[in-house]
């Protein structure tokens, strides 16, 4: 159902520093529900296609050049009001701001490289999750 899932990347900061397996176990104890999950690498293109929504903000540029600067780890996510109960559950989008113990608090570095990706609508996640995943590729 639609409100019932979401949409996260695990940022290439985060892959690269090796806090993937730390990140997703945290996220099942979270109570959250994998549906789908891969292991890719953005392209800049890719990548300001997915983050278009921010085009006109300053750090477009810089986000996108860092999202496509590594591999990351894509995934939808099923849990009751998913979209708002994982915006909670990861922290604040500036780690220095999250809630202690959250992924961002944890193994976020800095606003940019704050470990996470996190839909911000229920909308976007259908977006998001159908830019990575086929239906062949969600169960
Ligand atoms: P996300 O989309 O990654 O889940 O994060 P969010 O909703 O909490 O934050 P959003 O406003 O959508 O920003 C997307 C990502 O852009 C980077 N950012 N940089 N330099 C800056 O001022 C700035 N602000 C945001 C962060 O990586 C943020 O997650
Ligand atoms: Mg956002």
């Amino acid at each position: 159902m639609t409100g019932d899932i979401t949409f996260t990347m695990i940022k290439p900061t985060a892959v690269a520093k090796g806090y993937t397996g730390k990140i997703i176990d945290q996220i099942i104890a979270g109570g959250f529900k994998i549906k789908a999950m891969k292991y890719t690498r953005l392209t800049k293109q890719e990548a300001e296609k997915f983050y278009a929504v921010h085009k006109e903000r300053p750090f477009y540029d810089s986000l996108t050049t860092f999202m496509s600067s590594g591999p990351i780890f894509a995934a939808i996510l099923e849990k009751d009001n998913a979209v708002q109960a994982y915006r909670d559950f990861i922290g604040a989008t500036n780690p220095a701001d999250a809630v202690e113990g959250s992924i961002r608090k944890l193994y976020g570095t800095d606003l940019q490289a704050n470990a996470v990706h996190g839909s911000d609508s229920d909308e976007n996640a259908q977006i998001e999750s159908n830019f990575f995943f086929s239906e062949r590729e969600r169960y």
